[in-house]
């Protein structure tokens, strides 16, 4: 979710993309910064063996669809051609036009946009307000996205198929003021109590879609009335799996037996599974409900803690108040609040909040499969989920982060064992329940020299156990508190943890974060100190604003190699791999990573490897370089962990006291190592990458261009619009004075070559 730089237009009351609410006493890393264990000696000893025993990578494995029951063979390896380690296209410029930008000799094609028909008998999307069947059209917001390739029949799963695929994708939101999504009402929407006929527009606006794709002539588009379409939202059933599956911190009167809730919710980042799943994860949903002003007396248990630390304390307003659309449950279920005599919750919705904040396993092939959340790899407000190296005999490493300031880097490691037969099983939600429901999470602890440790959350850790602000039950409730339980042992709070990706070469991950506000040289008790992976604060006069308050104003991305390259390790070492910065910023204190006109960001979000030419992708979510540029997508060749060298940033506080805080900032990009891809429309966020295997067409999603509008009645003067994308692009209604869309790009090379060549 943007964060606009008008004041006017940052939803703070209903946002919690990059709320405050990790109040633990946790350490920062002040307290660890004169550790003298040598990381130069951990590098040596642990890193060096990492790839040996690595057998192959799921993104090589091939699949038989659960309609094509003969497993098909392996596909083949690609040929080492396909990887790119030297960049020469020309980079793109930065841009405020509003329009994308792509380099010389490439092409970019809106395919898929906000309310575009799913089904043969759907109408044409009429852009002006007036359309409705959201759950037969695109949602709004694009979001992350995976492909899932089809044979050249469309019958089966190919997984190598690159002409004809599937795109599942998520709607994480809707551009909104106040309560209303206002580009999809006639007149901008209505206050509360809000209209049901515009809750029933607003609702299935959000959730998944699934959406076949196909190149014809050389043309990418959307199949409408494709057999595979589907729209998931959140009124769809979902099951519960994993370990709180039935737990009492499930039940709601909608599931008095706790096993299921209805739909997804605020879905961001994604993920690809090793048998050919998609995994998408709910990352802001705590705003969309609403609690009672008197909640905390009426409950009077620890679920107080749970809710004021999952960001709905007593009072809280719900983002579009759906709550007051009518008495009929797809209503009533936003608000919360205990109103019901029961002890156990089944005749009220007090326990709805903790049905949402999981990471939901889809089959984008088939639609008679249930949809899952998996329980095992934790609550809270999830990004993506990016499996460590694939190997056979070995458990799976599933890698997340909790976007908030101050929230956590987490881990899951799966129980079962790697086996190699099961990229090719038949029922792929089955393989799922294999790999995804048992197993144990991880939280992370940076260390000031380089190094770092992964924290089991286990109910049996003393520290846990005796955790004084909130009693755990059982570990399903460690599951669901994820958050209180990585309080307890200490985690490091993270300058918001976005996406996280897994380089299909080297096996180590990435993770961005993408910035704070609230990391300060001198914080308060609410703030957030230096540490050696969170180091930065200082002012930027754009991004700033009128408090000129300093933090981490531009993300930085950070990367770890597990110990041995064991997906298992409870041990790693880290660097940065880029500091976000301004060129022409301070190369001591803040473009640390000195970055040129031709490479400089802010605020990455969206991060994805190609398996195919193993480059990185980049994508920004900004609003502090958004004076000088639109959002963006930047390619880059990392290195390793520990190529580059070892930093101190020197601070002075307001009284004068010198203070330095170590960090390592690793090799500093090259203008053939790291370049500026593309730059989007106005007011838009880049977000969700893919491609097809052959690594000639990459899909990208621009979401949400044009958000920012000064007043709802603004709906009705395109005049007011800050973007016109994609209608000025010729896409759909409305050409030059159309409404903005989020949509979804189909990237190719006009001479037929791989993406990044
Ligand atoms: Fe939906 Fe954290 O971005
Ligand atoms: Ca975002
Ligand atoms: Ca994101």
């Amino acid at each position: 979710m943007n964060r606009s730089a008008d004041p006017a237009v940052q939803h703070d009351a209903f946002s919690h993309d990059d709320a405050d609410l990790n109040t633990s006493g946790n350490p920062s890393f002040n307290e660890v910064l004169d550790s003298r264990v040598s990381r130069r000696s951990m590098l040596r000893g642990g890193v060096g063996t990492a790839a040996t025993a690595v057998l192959g990578s799921w993104t090589l494995a091939g699949c038989g669809g659960s309609d094509d029951p003969a497993p098909v063979a392996p596909a083949p390896v690609p040929p080492a051609s396909t990887t790119i380690d030297t960049l020469s296209f020309t980079p793109v410029p930065k841009s405020i036009a509003d329009t994308v930008l792509v380099p010389t000799g490439y092409t970019a094609t809106p395919i898929y946009a906000l309310g575009d028909p799913l089904t043969a008998t759907t109408p044409a999307y009429k852009n002006d307000g007036t359309d409705t069947d959201f759950e037969n059209r695109a949602g709004d917001h694009h979001d992350g996205m995976e492909y899932f390739g089809l044979n050249a029949a469309g019958t089966a799963r190919d997984p190598q198929g690159s002409t004809r695929g599937l795109l599942a994708m998520n709607h994480e939101a809707t551009s909104q003021r106040d309560v209303r999504s206002y580009f999809i009402h006639p007149t901008g929407g209505t206050l509360n109590p809000r209209p049901a006929a515009e809750a029933d527009k607003e609702i299935p606006i959000h959730g998944l879609s699934v959406v076949e794709v196909s190149k014809t002539g050389g043309t990418w588009g959307y199949v409408q009335g494709s057999a595979y379409n589907r729209r998931v939202t959140p009124l769809t059933p979902v099951q519960i799996a994993g370990p709180a599956r039935g737990n009492a911190l499930l039940k709601t009167v909608y599931s008095v037996d706790g096993t299921t809730t209805r739909g997804t919710l605020n879905n961001c980042g994604t993920g690809y599974t090793p048998w050919g799943t998609f995994l998408t994860g709910e990352e802001n949903w705590a705003g969309y409900f609403t609690r009672g002003a008197a909640d905390n007396a009426a409950r009077g248990d620890k679920s107080v803690a749970s809710l004021n630390r999952y960001g709905r304390a007593q009072g809280a307003a719900s983002r579009h108040g759906w709550e007051t659309a009518g008495a009929a449950t797809q209503y009533a279920r936003w608000n919360i609040s205990k109103t019901g005599t029961s002890t156990d919750g089944t005749d009220d919705y007090r326990n709805e909040l903790n049905g949402f904040g999981y990471i939901v396993e889809m089959d984008a092939y088939d639609k008679t499969l249930p949809i899952k959340k998996r329980t095992a790899l934790g609550r809270f407000a999830h990004e993506s989920a990016s499996f460590g190296k694939v190997v056979a005999g070995k458990p799976l490493a599933v890698y997340q982060g909790d976007d908030s300031r101050g929230e956590y880097i987490y881990k899951f490691v799966s129980t079962a064992l790697w086996d190699a037969a099961d990229a090719t099983a038949a029922n792929r939600i089955a393989t799922g329940d294999k790999y995804l429901d048992n197993g144990k999470l991880y939280v992370a602890k940076f260390a000031a020299d380089g190094t770092g440790s992964w924290i089991e959350l286990a109910v049996g850790n003393p520290l846990i156990a005796a955790y004084a602000t909130y009693t755990f039950a059982d570990q399903a409730d460690v599951l669901v508190n994820a958050r209180l339980a990585a309080d307890a042992v200490g985690a490091t709070k993270m300058d918001r943890p976005e996406w996280c990706a897994v380089h299909p070469t080297t096996g180590e991950i990435y993770y961005t974060l993408t910035n704070n506000s609230n990391r300060k040289l001198e914080p308060t008790p609410a703030q957030f100190g230096l540490d050696a992976a969170n180091p930065r604060a200082y002012s930027d006069s754009f991004a700033g604003g009128a408090a000129g308050a300093p933090g981490n104003i531009n993300g930085h991305i950070i990367r770890m190699a597990e110990v041995g390259g064991e997906s298992a390790a409870t041990a790693f070492t880290w660097d940065v791999y880029l500091f976000g910065a301004q060129a022409d910023a301070d190369t001591a204190k803040i473009n640390l990573s000195a970055l040129t006109a031709d490479q400089d960001f802010s605020s990455p979000d969206g991060l994805w490897f190609s398996p195919t030419t193993k480059l990185c992708w980049i994508q920004t979510d900004d609003g502090a370089y958004t004076d000088v540029t639109n959002c963006m997508m930047l390619l880059g060749v990392p290195g390793k962990v520990g190529d580059g060298v070892k930093t101190t940033l020197s601070y002075t506080t307001a009284a004068g006291a010198a203070v330095n805080v170590d960090t390592y900032v690793g090799k500093k990009p090259t203008p053939t190592t790291l370049r500026r891809f593309l730059v989007g429309p106005v007011d838009c966020e880049l977000t969700g990458c893919t491609e097809t295997p052959d690594g000639k067409t990459v899909f990208a999603n621009i979401q949400h261009p044009g958000e920012t509008l000064a007043a709802v009645a603004d709906v009705t003067d395109p005049s007011k619009y800050l973007s016109h994308w994609p209608g000025n692009a010729g896409y759909g209604a409305g050409g030059a004075t159309a409404r903005p869309r989020s949509a979804t790009l189909a990237i190719t090379k006009n001479d037929g070559g791989l993406i990044g060549s």
